[in-house]
């Protein structure tokens, strides 16, 4: 058995792989155009899955070594993209519009970053180069989901079916293989995938040209431009246990601009760092407007002047540039500067209005739930491999299923954090809410097992107050969230979305079981 220890030191600083690293920060800033991911075009229709008398988009998608550039003066990088590009394309579905996507494994037979063969599931008898897709907060059935086990090899392709069967939201998909997945997405396997309603059509927001995805994540590079992962310095274990980078990328590039017309626009943000939490803000101190969560939309706009972004969530924001004719803004996190908006001072199309009201968010009630479990994040010292060893509930990925919901059942999951960093986690196929956060004393937990509750419970920041798929669960904290497991019996996994994490061995498998008698 292993010994709670109190929290992680921070990885040694590891030599430099070759050659000197990049420093972004004395780099030309706002030299070159924000990128704009691509809408997938699908490569025509198949029968649907679900009743053959339909036909469905197919789309294919080749995950494959992509070279881009990150900034004018910096030699091009080295990255896996999905369909050509990194981040990978647009998929835009509707709902109760399914499609199905060949995921095609495209990439070379050797990984170029640093494998941990001692991690679970990435074992030397495994092959280096392993991927599956996930579409991070997506409906799909367990074997259309991307569990991490089903992963296929180079050569190989997946064909997964999605049903769209939700609410109009922004999802993104990414590499999900066993015990390589923060590789796999570092080196660049992830996209945005968005779904549109009716309800949402209703609302008359910003469209394209005026709508954009800005996938933020940071990484490291060398002045050869080519993307660096920090390792432990153990050569045969080089895992870490964050990893933190000076490079933030917007779609792709480092400091891009946007020319925006004074008018209002709509961004669809998504967190993809493995580790890096983002606190957003505009360097005018402006206000913007989140109008979605992870899942959807909001019931109503709620005004911001920062926002935090753990890893894996999404916010859907409106920016209104219109008071800023002539101005230049950027983008930030803390002291960090993302990107500039260069607002212009002529508007092409008529300008769209901040709506008053959204999508009524009904509340799921305490009372509907039939079972309250108590779920710890754990963050152990392993003396075995002598490193840190983060779980879920004290257990590893390979014990039993323990948590088992009955198909549309409410549970209320209590995610009691007994580790001293905040942890974003992930539930696949559901949607949730967040009921409150309890701060307890978790020093006192630790060594005497007694639970102390200090002051009463927060309820969720406005912001938060929607349909959720990854929540932030803080330092002594215990994270209540109501879910109804809808949609399919059958396996899938819970996690904690830093990467780095989730690979020793902070997830675990859930299984939604058929209610008896059915
Ligand atoms: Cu973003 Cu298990 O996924
Ligand atoms: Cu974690």
């Amino acid at each position: 058995m292993v010994a709670p220890a109190p929290r992680a030191e921070p990885p040694p600083a590891a030599p430099p792989p070759e050659g000197p690293p990049l420093h972004p920060e004395a780099l030309a800033r706002f030299v070159d155009p924000l990128p704009i991911p691509r809408t997938l075009a699908s490569e025509g229709a198949r029968p649907d899955p679900s009743d053959a008398s339909k036909r469905i988009p197919v789309y294919k998608v080749a995950m494959s070594e992509v070279v881009a550039k990150i900034h004018r003066d910096v030699p091009a990088t080295r990255f896996w993209g999905y369909a050509g590009s990194f981040p990978g394309p647009t998929i835009e579905a509707r709902t109760g519009q399914g499609v199905l996507v060949e995921w095609v494994n495209q990439l070379p037979a050797r990984h170029f970053l640093p494998i941990d063969h001692t991690l679970c599931g990435a074992g030397k008898d495994r092959p280096d180069v392993r991927a599956v897709t996930h579409v991070h907060g997506a409906k799909a059935s367990p074997e259309n989901d991307g569990y991490p086990e089903d992963w296929t090899t180079p050569g190989r392709s997946s064909l997964f079916h999605y049903p769209n069967q939700q609410e109009a939201a922004g999802l993104w998909y990414h590499d999900h293989a066993m015990g390589i997945e923060r590789l796999n997405q570092y080196a660049g396997l992830l996209g945005v995938y968005l779904i549109r309603d009716a309800a949402e059509d209703a609302l008359d927001l910003p469209r394209a040209p005026y709508e954009l995805p800005l996938v933020l994540c940071d990484r490291l590079f060398g002045q050869d431009g080519q993307l660096r992962y920090s390792t432990s310095g153990a050569p045969d274990a080089p895992w870490i246990s964050e990893i933190y980078c000076d490079a933030h990328l917007v779609n792709g590039k480092l400091y891009p601009y946007l020319d925006v017309e004074p008018r209002q626009y709509r961004f669809r943000v998504v967190n993809a760092s493995n580790s890096r939490f983002y606190d957003l803000s505009l360097s005018n101190g402006g206000t913007f407007h989140q109008i979605g969560t992870d899942q959807g939309l909001l019931p109503a706009p709620v005004a911001l002047t920062t926002l935090t972004l753990a890893p894996a969530e999404r916010a859907d924001l409106l920016v209104d540039f219109g008071a800023a004719r002539g101005q230049k803004i950027l983008l930030k996190s803390q002291s960090f500067e993302l990107m500039q908006f260069r607002v212009g001072t002529t508007t092409g199309a008529r300008a769209t209005k901040l709506p008053t009201k959204l999508r009524p968010v009904r509340k799921i009630p305490e009372s509907a739930a039939v079972e309250t479990r108590t779920l710890t994040l754990n963050e152990y010292h392993d003396p075995q491999a002598h490193r840190m060893l983060m779980l879920l509930n004290a257990r590893r990925w390979h014990e039993p299923v323990t948590e088992k919901p009955e198909l549309d059942s409410v549970e209320i999951w209590k995610l009691m954090n007994l580790t001293e960093d905040s942890h974003p986690i992930h539930l696949h196929l559901v949607r949730f809410q967040i009921l409150d956060r309890q701060l307890f004393d978790a020093d006192e937990y630790n060594t005497s097992g007694k639970l102390e509750l200090v002051r009463a419970p927060m309820p969720p920041a406005p912001n938060e107050a929607g349909w959720k798929d990854t929540v932030r669960v803080d330092p002594g904290t215990i994270t209540r969230i109501i879910v109804k497991f809808e949609g399919y019996t059958g396996r899938y996994v819970w996690h904690c979305h830093l990467l780095e994490h989730a690979a020793n061995e902070m997830m675990r498998p859930f299984e939604v079981v058929a209610r008896p008698g059915t």
